[in-house]
């Protein structure tokens, strides 16, 4: 039984991830194009935290997560990281914030930390 849901898990896997690389590209990408890099990388904190601990903050599909993470992209958060504030990103349009959400969030079963803590 857990064999066939797995291997019928590996078939959707497979068939997925052509898709799911690209995404990750566009993603990275995008958050290049807006800057957000210059404050956060993938898997490191620099100025604001790392993306992929952002994800596993918000993992486990919480209703809204990926509006609210949109909306705090586009103007901005404080008090929820640490001491330093995240300037808003006016320049980032409504569309492109979607885009990052949900790219962040996608970014949470694939991060070396969810790993190690399992
Ligand atoms: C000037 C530095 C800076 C830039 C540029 C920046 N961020 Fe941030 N970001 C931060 C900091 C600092 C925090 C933590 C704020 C806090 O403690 O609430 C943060 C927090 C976040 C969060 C978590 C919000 C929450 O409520 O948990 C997300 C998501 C995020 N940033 C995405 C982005 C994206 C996407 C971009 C590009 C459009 C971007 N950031 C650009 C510094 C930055």
């Amino acid at each position: 039984m857990v064999a066939r849901s797995l291997s019928v898990l590996l078939c959707l896997l497979s068939m997925a991830l052509a898709p799911f690389a690209h995404a990750q590209m566009v993603g990275v990408e995008l958050a290049r194009a807006k800057n957000c890099l210059s404050c956060h990388q993938v898997d490191k904190k620099v100025v604001g935290p790392a993306m992929t601990v952002i994800a596993q903050r918000f993992a486990g599909g919480q209703e809204g997560a990926q509006n609210y993470l949109a909306q705090t992209i586009r103007n901005g958060g404080r008090g929820r990281w640490g001491p330093v504030p995240m300037p808003a990103q006016p320049q980032v349009s409504p569309a492109d914030a979607q885009l990052l959400a949900a790219w962040i969030l996608s970014l949470a079963d694939t991060g070396p930390e969810t790993q190690a803590k399992e």
